[in-house]
């Protein structure tokens, strides 16, 4: 039987337990997930390429079938060079609807063989973004809810080196 390649792109700066219930799931469904760390966006990041793909490898090293990879350039290109044939994305609330929607359309034309599949976060992470957990550690709240202990405690280390500076 063919097996299944899925890529999870984000820029996952930091990733959150939301992405990683997202990861968890499409883990279960795919025989290999490749989690896609990208500056694509064009978003100011905290944290480097490789401290995010650190960060995720660390959060995800029990998931025998999750690599974690990046990528420049366009998604649908990266996912060929891959032989991936579905896009993982997770939905949160009804406002990720849109973009998403745009996205799937716009990578589908580009490329018809590749599948866009949206999974459900769950509901105790649908509220919860990258931006939101960075505003809390500034505002130096806790963040266990959050992010797992790693990632935290590399969050808290990115201010005060910053502080220093
Ligand atoms: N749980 C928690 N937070 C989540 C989440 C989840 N399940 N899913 C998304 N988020 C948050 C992220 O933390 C991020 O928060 P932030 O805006 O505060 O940083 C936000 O939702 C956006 O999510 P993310 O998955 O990181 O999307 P993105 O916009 O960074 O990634 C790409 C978009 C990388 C997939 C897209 O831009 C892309 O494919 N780029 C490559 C270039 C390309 O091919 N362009 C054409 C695409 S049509």
């Amino acid at each position: 039987m063919q097996k299944i390649i899925a890529i999870y792109p984000g820029t996952f700066d930091p990733p959150t337990f939301g992405h990683i219930d997202v990861i968890k799931r499409a883990a279960k469904i795919y025989n290999k997930v490749i989690l896609a760390v990208t500056n694509g966006t064009g978003k100011e990041t905290w944290f480097d390429i490789k401290e995010r793909e650190e960060m995720l490898k660390d959060s995800v090293r029990k998931l025998r079938n999750v690599e974690v990879d990046n990528f420049d350039g366009l998604l649908v290109n990266y996912a060929r060079k891959k032989k991936a044939s579905v896009i993982v994305r997770g939905l949160r609330a009804l406002s990720d609807f849109e973009y998403e929607f745009q996205m799937a359309l716009t990578n589908r034309n580009i490329d018809s063989k590749i599948e866009t599949v949206f999974l459900m976060t769950h509901e105790n992470y649908s509220y919860i973004s990258s931006s939101l957990v960075k505003e809390i550690a500034l505002l130096k709240g806790d963040l266990s809810r959050f992010v797992p202990k790693n990632i935290a405690i590399a969050i808290k280390g990115k201010i005060k080196n910053e502080n220093k500076a």
